[in-house]
C-alpha cells in the first residue's frame, strides 16, 4: 500500500529562545526536522509534504537541500495540529493510500515503530502511536478499551480521572488519506486552547463507525524538543545510542564517551576510533580504517586500511584511498588522495589530487586560494614533495617527480624531474661565530653602562 508522509514543522518553538526556527537546531550535526524526515523515509513514501510556518523559508531551504522533490506548504497561522495537516489537503488531493503524520521536533521515532503502525492499519482505520509516560505531564491522554482507542483528550480539557491516565499520545497518527481529510474537515476548535486538534479525529471517526487502535513505543522514542536543555539532553541520548550502535556493528571505540557522531556517520566494522574524535555530517569510514585521537572529520570518505590522525582534520570533499596516511596537524579539504599516499605532518592539502603512493613532506602546503578564486593542484603518482614545499596552484607536479625542501613551486614539474624553487645557499666562512661574538660584546657593554 502506498504511504504519504506529512511532517509538521510550523511551530515557533518560543521556548528555545532563538532566532533560528526550532526544527533547524542541530541534533547529531543535522537539523531536527531531518531526523523525523529520514525516519519516515523507510516507509518509502510516495509523497512527502512538510508544513512550515515560523521561519518557513529557512526550513524550506534545508528541506529542499535534502530532497527537492519534497513538497512544502505554508501554514500562516498556527491554529492547531489538525489545521496544520489540513494545509496538505491540496498537495495530497487524490493520492491513494495512507498518510503518516510526524512532528518535526520529535527526532527519535524509530523506523521499526512506523512500520508497526502501518501493520496495525490492517486492524484499525486510525492508528495512534502511544507510550506509557513516567510523568504524563501535559501530554494528550489516550482513552482505551482493551486495545481499541476511544478518544484522545488533551491535558487542558481532561477531567481529573482522565489526567490520571498514563498512556499518552506521541502525536504520530496514521490513517487512510481520504478518511483523514474528511475527519479533519469536521474538527472544531471549541476547547480549552481554541485550537483545531488533530487528536479529535479519533472520537469523530469512532462516531462514524471507524475503528481506532494504539501502537505502543518506548517513551524515549517520542521525546520532543522544546527547550535548549531538552536539546542538550537529546544530544546526549543520541550520542549514547550512536556509540552503542557502532560497538554493536563491530567498531572499536577506545573511549566511547569521548567520540561524537553525526546522524549519518557510517563506520565499517573493524575500524578503530580512538579518543576524542568528532564526526560532522557526511562521513563514511570503511572497514579496518583507524581514526586516531583528537581528529575532526566532516563530509569525507576514508577507505579501508587508512590511518588518520592523531590531530587531523578532514573537511568536506576529502577522499582518502586505501592505506592512505594523514598524520598530525594535517588538514585535507576537497582533495582526493589515491591509495597509499602519505601526508604525515603539518600540511594543508586543498583542491588537489594526490596520486597513489605520493609522499608529501612535513609542512607541504597547497596554496589554493588567490583571494578570489580557488585553484587546483595535481600531484602525480609516486611523487616526493620535499618538506615545506609551497605548491602555488594551479600547478602540476608530475609522476615520480621530486621537489626540494623549501621550494615555492609556481610552474609545472615534468614527470620524473627534480624541481628546486628556492634561493641558492651561500656559506661565509667564520662569519657566524664572529657575528655572535660581536653581539655578546655589545650586550656586555650595555649591562656595564
Ligand atoms: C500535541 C498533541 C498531544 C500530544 C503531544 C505530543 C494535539 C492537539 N495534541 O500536543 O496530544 O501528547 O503533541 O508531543 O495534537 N504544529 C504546527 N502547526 C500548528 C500546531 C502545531 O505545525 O498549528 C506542530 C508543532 O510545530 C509541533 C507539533 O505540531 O511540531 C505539535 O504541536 P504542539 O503545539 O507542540 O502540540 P502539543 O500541545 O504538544
Ligand atoms: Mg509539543
Amino acid at each position: 500500500m502506498s504511504v504519504s508522509l506529512v511532517i509538521l514543522a510550523a511551530g515557533q518553538g518560543s521556548r528555545m529562545q532563538s532566532d533560528l526556527p526550532k526544527v533547524l537546531h542541530p541534533l547529531g550535526a543535522v537539523p531536527l526536522v531531518l531526523h523525523a524526515l529520514r525516519a519516515g523515509r523507510v516507509l518509502e513514501p510516495a509523497r512527502i509534504v512538510v508544513v512550515v510556518g515560523h521561519g518557513g523559508e529557512a526550513v524550506a531551504q534545508v528541506i529542499r537541500a535534502e530532497d527537492d522533490t519534497i513538497e512544502i506548504v505554508t501554514q500562516d497561522q498556527q491554529l492547531g495540529t489538525a489545521h496544520a495537516v489540513d494545509q496538505t489537503r491540496a498537495a495530497l488531493d487524490g493520492v491513494a493510500g495512507d498518510v503518516v503524520v510526524l512532528y518535526g521536533d520529535t527526532p527519535f521515532i524509530r523506523p521499526e515503530t512506523l512500520e508497526a503502525m502501518l501493520a496495525a492499519r490492517m486492524q484499525h482505520d486510525i492508528v495512534v502511536l502511544g507510550f506509557d509516560a513516567a510523568d504524563p505531564g501535559r501530554y494528550g491522554r489516550l482513552v482505551v478499551q482493551g486495545d481499541a482507542l476511544d478518544r484522545i483528550v488533551e491535558f487542558k480539557d481532561a477531567t481529573e480521572a482522565e489526567r490520571a491516565i498514563t498512556l499518552c499520545n506521541s502525536g504520530v497518527i496514521c490513517a487512510d488519506r481520504a478518511a483523514l481529510f474528511e475527519l479533519i474537515a469536521a474538527v472544531g476548535n471549541e476547547n480549552a486552547s481554541g485550537e483545531y486538534y488533530l487528536t479529535d479525529i479519533v472520537a469523530l471517526g469512532r462516531a462514524r463507525g471507524l475503528s481506532a487502535g494504539v501502537v505502543r513505543c518506548d517513551e524515549a522514542e517520542t521525546l520532543g524538543i522544546n527547550t535548549r536543555a531538552e536539546l542538550a539532553q537529546a544530544e546526549t541520548r543520541f550520542q549514547t545510542r550512536m556509540r552503542a550502535e557502532a560497538l554493536d556493528n563491530g567498531v572499536t571505540l577506545s573511549a566511547p564517551e569521548t567520540v561524537f557522531f553525526a546522524q549519518d556517520t557510517y563506520i565499517g566494522r573493524d575500524s578503530v576510533i580512538d579518543q576524542f574524535v568528532v564526526f560532522g555530517p557526511g562521513v563514511t569510514v570503511e572497514s579496518g580504517a583507524q581514526i586516531r585521537a583528537f581528529s575532526h572529520l566532516e563530509g569525507c570518505h576514508v577507505s579501508r586500511g587508512a590511518v588518520v590522525g592523531p590531530y587531523a582534520r578532514l573537511r568536506p570533499g576529502a577522499e582518502l584511498g586505501e592505506d592512505v596516511r594523514v598524520g598530525n596537524f594535517v588538514e585535507i579539504k576537497n582533495a582526493v588522495l589515491d591509495d597509499g599516499a602519505k601526508v604525515n605532518h603539518l600540511s594543508y592539502v586543498g583542491d588537489a589530487h594526490v596520486g597513489a603512493r605520493a609522499n608529501l613532506g612535513a609542512g607541504t602546503v597547497t596554496c589554493n586560494y588567490d583571494g578570489v578564486f580557488k585553484h587546483h593542484t595535481e600531484i602525480g603518482e609516486g611523487a616526493f614533495i620535499g618538506s615545506s614545499t609551497m605548491l602555488v596552484a594551479p600547478v602540476t607536479v608530475g609522476a615520480y617527480a621530486l621537489t626540494g625542501s623549501g621550494s615555492v613551486i609556481t610552474s609545472d614539474v615534468p614527470d620524473g624531474a627534480l624541481a628546486l624553487g628556492r634561493a641558492q645557499q651561500q656559506n661565509k666562512p667564520g662569519l657566524g661565530k664572529r657575528l655572535m661574538e660581536r653581539l655578546r660584546a655589545a650586550k656586555a657593554a650595555k649591562v656595564k653602562g
